[in-house]
């Protein structure tokens, strides 16, 4: 079967580099994956073509790289199943990294993220004889985090990590969930704090490309949904109202207003996340209601109660107490 790979390139050493497609025409055989069909084209056609890989088996997490668009594990995505009507596959280096040469991208600020979490075990002394022990339901729920091969796909499609690179992601957080999760790690204090400001847990906007990326079931997503509702049921945020948690008093404020009134009071709802006297971001919160009020779009701070309240109050009770039933 003949193939068109096109391949998005990039050649630090060229007097004005910058990115260009460049298209093989190669012959491919059904079973080939896309990195089969990328090594060919270096050892038959183009020898400077730069990209990683090493196990060819799904293992290493070398070879992460965008096709058509979504990132995969060149190794794992066959060609077949990913060409075009018109015979072509399209080949990037994966997304949300420095591009160092062709497909081959710098995996430092990843490395970095992932050092960031303190991603090892941190128990109390006295230190065992032999080892650590867990209980095997808490290994057997750690068994899917566990399998993150570090490939970096989630960290390319992340919608975040486009627009603020600060953001921790979703590789990184996984990676924190596995020793949050972890009944021999003592720290979970301590963790939460960390993860709890800018650039971490809540700055996830849920958009799940994360959980379409990974190759080995690891759905980040979820790691950081749980990390938000374990610093939520561990009370005050443990960083401390210090102005950076503001992901988690959003989600405080937005159910005790809900249990209070029976309905969202937006206004009240960015005063009381922003703290009524945390006058700096207050204050850069007015031109938004200044165009809301413009467009008569300002919800009343005022809003009168529900009918019928009661039962929402005595329904956030119940679900309150489950929870904290939950967690002890
Ligand atoms: S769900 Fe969150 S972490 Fe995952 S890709 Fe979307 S924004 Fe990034
Ligand atoms: S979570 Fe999945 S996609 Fe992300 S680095 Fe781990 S294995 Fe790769
Ligand atoms: S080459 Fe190891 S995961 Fe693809």
């Amino acid at each position: 079967m003949q193939a068109k790979v096109s391949v998005r390139r990039f050649n630090p050493d060229e007097e004005q580099p910058k990115p260009y497609d460049q298209q093989y025409d190669i012959e491919v055989e059904e079973h080939f994956t896309v990195l089969d069909a990328l090594i060919k084209v270096r050892e038959e056609v183009d020898g400077s073509l730069a990209l990683r890989c090493s196990c060819r088996a799904a293992i290493c997490g070398s070879c992460a790289m965008r096709v058509n668009g979504h990132a995969v594990l060149a190794c794992k995505a066959r060609v077949s199943q990913h060409l075009s009507d018109d015979g072509e596959v399209r080949v990037e280096p994966a997304g949300n990294q420095p591009v160092i040469k062709d497909l081959v991208v710098d995996l430092e600020p990843f490395w970095n993220k992932v050092r960031a979490v303190e991603p090892y075990l941190q128990p109390s002394l006295p230190e065992p004889e032999a080892e650590y022990l867990a209980p095997n339901e808490v290994m057997l729920h750690l068994v899917d985090v566990m399998g993150c091969i570090m490939c970096g796909a989630c960290v390319s499609d992340c919608t975040v990590l486009e627009v603020d690179p600060n953001f921790l992601g979703p590789a990184a957080l996984a990676k924190a969930y596995r020793f949050v999760a972890d009944t021999r790690d003592e720290e979970d204090s301590k963790r939460l704090g960390l993860y709890n400001g800018y650039g971490g847990i809540w700055d996830c906007t849920r958009c799940g490309e994360c959980v379409a990326a990974c190759p080995k079931g690891v759905a980040p997503m979820d790691r950081i949904m749980a990390l938000r509702e374990k610093a939520i049921e561990s009370g005050t945020p443990p960083g401390g109202y210090d102005g950076a948690a503001y992901g988690y008093r959003h989600a405080e404020a937005f159910e005790e207003i809900v249990s209070h009134k029976g309905r969202l009071e937006e206004t009240m709802l960015v005063v009381k996340t922003l703290g009524m006297f945390n006058l700096p971001k207050m204050l850069g919160m007015l031109p938004v209601g200044l165009n809301a009020m413009f467009h008569r779009k300002m919800p009343s701070p005022f809003a009168p109660t529900v009918p019928g309240v009661n039962q929402i109050r005595r329904l956030a009770a119940r679900i309150k107490m489950n929870k904290d039933g939950a967690a002890r």
